[in-house]
């Protein structure tokens, strides 16, 4: 199985892709003949789709499972998929009787918090970890209530890779127990044209799959359907336990009928270039084998094997040595020789007699490679037309002469000079695969890990069939300058047979007419240079008919080949650097909503916690980067919150929250800056909230581009005849004429008993060191004004404050204001879910305060608890400044001053 080189570096191995989607079990019941069909352990599973949607390689896959807790008491259900290391989570839902858990994509540490506390509070949370050679293991479980139903939703996308002439998506099924819908619908769209498609299952034949399968290309579009009924799911006539254990796989080409195709859509581009019937490419190449004592055994047999493989599959033109190392180094010639017949005769001999011995020089067994492949090409030992591959293959850590790692990074780097590329083989656990990974990556190599089994011999073979015909080196892809940005990788060393080069970018000019596309390589015979036309008019009216798939295919295409080049680059790259492609790398994923190495989805409803004291930076400034480590994600799931609270954030966001229906409704208010708007005022305890409006720095007029916050709160209240004044910069609190003023920077806490005794024992007031500040009014009253800080010499935005009201319930049944007039008990209703201008967020119905709004599905953000990032809140957007949904319109709630 063939591998694409910046895949295999961040999340390792092949283009395939798993996934299964059921809930197991813990244990099963032994009198399950007396039950219903489908039941085990009271949990029958009634439903589990894959729908599978592949628009030009890239694959989007939701895998869903229903299910229903029939016994009568809370069970677990778990749910687990299996998908492909090279394929990035989207999406997570979990929906327990109606009310729906969205996933967060965040970053790494932030949701690694809270994945820890909720384990550590015995809360549900899920997690990914690797499963086997290719793929991940996504696991959670959730404890159902007697009769309830759960579903599970998991959303993940990838690039599917060309090896050896065919795209693969692979998908692992394991459901353990019958399934009354069982259905696996996958759709592809290419538009070269599909060429071949087919569809198996390794767990059955397909003439016993009979009807349950079908398969049909035509065209552009391919369809593969796989829906077995209850009796086709049974592993025998009369049994109970499930057939369906094991992997189903899809394959396809396209039609090559000219070299290269460009996809241009919504000002996103994509260029895959497979240039069909070239001659390959001479190569000499130089195999430098580990044979000190680890390597004894079967781990040398296997070797062995895969090198007299090798040397069948040599063409004549080839030039070839051996280089062996442990703790000295040898080799079988002084200089490559040719693969003739006599000479290939000779190697098998010389490999038959391989013996291991002693320790693991990797730095001398390197540098005798590169310097007999330099000098090769110096004396003219090769043709002039032929290309050189170093391929090393170890099984542990440089134990005797040079052993830094750094070191004998440098040295290799040095030595090679980028004259060709070194593909470093890892055999077994006990090595470090990062080191080699990332020695082959500075070297325009790969890194792949050979597993220790009985088919290590057949890893190592399919590794070098993918490598063994070149059919271009030097490939250089050019768009015209100055009219691309934002390209991903655009030359490789190699173009192999059977894969592909893709290349994505953005047009500078969304409205561009036409442009020409490039790609040039140095072929077996001659120089040749593809050129392709493209006309971005006539490309998007051709591509309109993929729309029923998805419309940002490219764009999301483009995001995940750019993500993992720059995950790929931060392996090879150190400090500043590092630093920077991580960052990049992070923003990305977090825009994008993928789970990557440096973000984890985390699934929770925003829970009422007094006690959270978190949150600070204006989330698009702070983002330090995390060091990439694993693939995991964390996955937390919240109990539905028992409190509810309403705040104000952003660009004045308001966000209210509505507990009985475990959902939210918010809306924007769109003042010019040094507006004053009335947020909470309550007659009867007195209590005044109001803010002042700022902008941004330089601030634009148009209030469609600009932003607004809140820079200033005026809190007051009547009765205990006290002000407080919070900006950006300090807070000040009046007790009658008295005043104290702190900083932000003061960590503090004010009440009756304190230093600063100002107020009645009911007011407690706590500043907590430029992050937050905590209010309260004795029990029953409490709010915390959240500091917003940017990097000071930010050309555009300043610092400013979000306003959160933790705990209302002793404000009277009079309060009002813009969030006031929310701390009631009220009700409203969504109908006609239906799609949107903007398709990921769908318009409804809602009815609400007797009128009757249309509202949209958006997200706001939380930055209560989440230092940086924030949570995301899912609420039903009301347009027009809230209007129909608050009481007025929002001119009534501007006053004159703070106080
Ligand atoms: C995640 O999936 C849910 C359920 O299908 C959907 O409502 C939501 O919009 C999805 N989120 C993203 C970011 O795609
Ligand atoms: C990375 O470096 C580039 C060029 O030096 C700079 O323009 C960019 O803002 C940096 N990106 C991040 C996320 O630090």
């Amino acid at each position: 199985m063939a591998c694409a080189l910046w895949t295999c570096l961040v999340l390792a191995l092949l283009p395939s892709l798993a996934a299964s989607g059921f809930p197991r079990s813990p244990f099963r019941l032994l009198g399950k003949r007396s039950l219903p069909e489908g039941v085990v352990d009271g949990i029958e599973i009634y439903s589990t789709t894959i729908s599978c949607k592949v628009t030009s390689r890239f694959a989007h896959n939701v895998v869903t499972t229903r299910a229903v807790n029939r016994a009568d008491k809370a069970k677990e259900v778990s749910f687990d998929v299996e998908l492909p290391k090279t394929a990035f989570i989207t999406n997570f839902t979990l929906t327990i009787d109606g009310v729906t858990y969205p996933g967060n994509v965040k970053e790494k540490e932030v949701a690694k918090k809270q994945y820890e506390k909720a384990v550590s509070q015995g809360k549900t949370a899920g997690l990914v970890k690797a499963s086997g050679r290719k793929l991940e293991k996504f696991t959670v479980s959730v404890n159902v209530a007697a009769g309830s139903k759960v579903t599970f939703e998991l959303t993940y996308e990838e690039l599917l890779k060309r090896h050896k002439g065919k795209y693969e998506m692979f998908l692992k099924i394991q459901p353990k127990q019958l399934v009354k819908h069982f259905e696996i619908d996958a759709h592809i769209f290419e538009p070269q044209g599909i060429s071949t498609l087919d569809a198996t299952a390794s767990f059955i034949t397909n003439d016993l799959l009979g009807s349950a399968l079908t398969k049909s290309f035509s065209g552009k579009k391919g369809h593969v359907s796989f829906k077995p009924s209850l009796d086709q799911q049974r592993s025998c006539p009369t049994c109970t336990d499930s057939l369906l254990n094991g992997d189903f796989t899809i394959t396809y080409d396209v039609n090559r009928e000219s070299p290269a195709n460009v996809q241009v859509v919504n000002g996103y581009f994509v260029h895959f270039f497979a240039p069909q019937g070239l001659p390959v490419v001479p190569k000499n190449v130089v195999f430098v084998i580990d044979v000190s004592g680890s390597m004894s055994g079967r781990k040398l047999a296997q070797t062995k094997d895969a090198l007299f493989k090798i040397l069948e599959d040599m063409k004549e033109e080839d030039f070839l040595n051996f280089i062996l190392f442990s703790g000295d180094v040898t080799t079988w010639k002084d200089h490559l020789i040719q693969a003739t017949p006599e000479n290939l005769k000779e190697a098998r001999t010389f490999v038959e007699n391989i013996r291991d011995q002693g320790m693991t020089n990797i730095n001398d067994g390197l540098l005798r490679g590169i310097s007999m492949l330099t000098r090769a090409r110096e004396e003219h030992l090769v043709p002039e037309r032929s290309t050189s591959i170093l391929i090393m293959l170890t099984d542990g850590d440089a134990n005797v002469g040079e052993r830094r790692p750094e070191k004998i990074q440098e040295n290799v780097r040095n030595a090679i000079g980028g004259q060709f590329p070194l593909y470093n083989l890892g055999f077994g656990k006990n090595l470090n695969y990062n080191f080699l990974e990332s020695m082959a990556l500075e070297n325009s190599g790969l890194a792949r890990r050979i597993y220790e089994d009985s088919d290590a011999h057949l890893q190592l073979q399919g590794f070098y069939e993918e490598v063994a015909n070149p059919l271009l080196t030097g490939v250089e892809v050019e768009y015209p300058e100055n009219a691309i940005l934002d390209l991903t990788q655009n030359s490789y060393q190699h173009f192999y047979d059977g894969s592909e080069i893709v290349v994505a970018g953005r047009l500078l000019d969304e409205n561009m007419n036409s442009f020409k596309a490039d790609v040039k390589g140095h072929g077996a015979i001659n120089d040749l240079t593809f050129t392709e036309e493209v006309d971005v008019k006539e490309m998007e009216e051709a591509l309109k008919e993929r729309d029923y798939i998805f419309g940002d295919y490219i764009e999301r295409l483009w995001a995940y080949l750019t993500i993992e080049q720059l995950l790929e680059k931060s392996k090879k790259a150190h400090g500043d650097e590092k630093q920077n492609l991580t960052a990049q790398a992070l923003e990305l994923s977090l825009k994008y909503h993928f789970v990557t190495p440096l973000t984890s989805m985390v699934v929770t409803k925003p829970e009422d916690n007094e006690d959270q004291t978190a949150i600070a930076d204006k989330p698009e400034e702070g983002a330090e980067a995390t060091s990439v480590t694993s693939s995991q994600a964390y996955l937390t799931s919240y109990q539905p919150p028992q409190k509810t609270y309403h705040y104000v954030d952003g660009d004045p966001h308001f966000i209210i929250q509505v507990p009985e229906k475990g959902d939210a409704i918010c809306f924007n208010i769109d003042e010019d800056p040094g507006t004053v708007l009335r947020l909470i005022h309550d007659p009867v305890t007195g209590l005044t909230v109001n803010g002042q409006i700022i902008g941004d720095k330089g601030s634009s007029t148009d209030s469609k581009t600009r932003k607004t916050y809140f820079g200033k709160l005026g809190i007051t209240n009547a009765q205990m005849d006290f002000r407080m004044e919070v900006t950006t910069e300090k807070i000040t609190l009046w007790n009658g004429e008295a005043a104290s003023i702190f900083s932000w920077l003061d960590t503090i806490v004010v009440t009756q008993d304190g230093q600063y005794l100002l107020f009645s024992s009911r007011l407690s007031v706590s500043i907590n060191n430029k992050k937050n500040m905590v209010v309260s009014f004795g029990d029953g009253v409490t709010f915390v004004v959240v500091l917003h800080q940017v990097w000071k010499k930010h050309p555009v935005h300043q610092d400013f404050l979000g306003f959160y009201m933790v705990d209302s319930h002793r404000m009277s049944a009079q309060t009002h204001g813009l969030l006031g007039q929310f701390f009631h008990p009220f009700d409203f209703e969504v109908s006609d879910i239906r799609p949107g201008s903007d398709p990921t967020k769908p318009d409804a119905t809602m009815l609400v305060k007797d009128h009757r709004l249309t509202v949209t599905r958006g997200s706001q953000k939380d930055y209560r608890k989440d230092a940086r990032v924030g949570t995301k809140v899912m609420c039903w957007f009301v347009h027009n400044n809230g209007e129909g949904l608050i009481d007025g319109v929002h001119t009534d709630y501007i006053v004159s001053s703070l106080f």
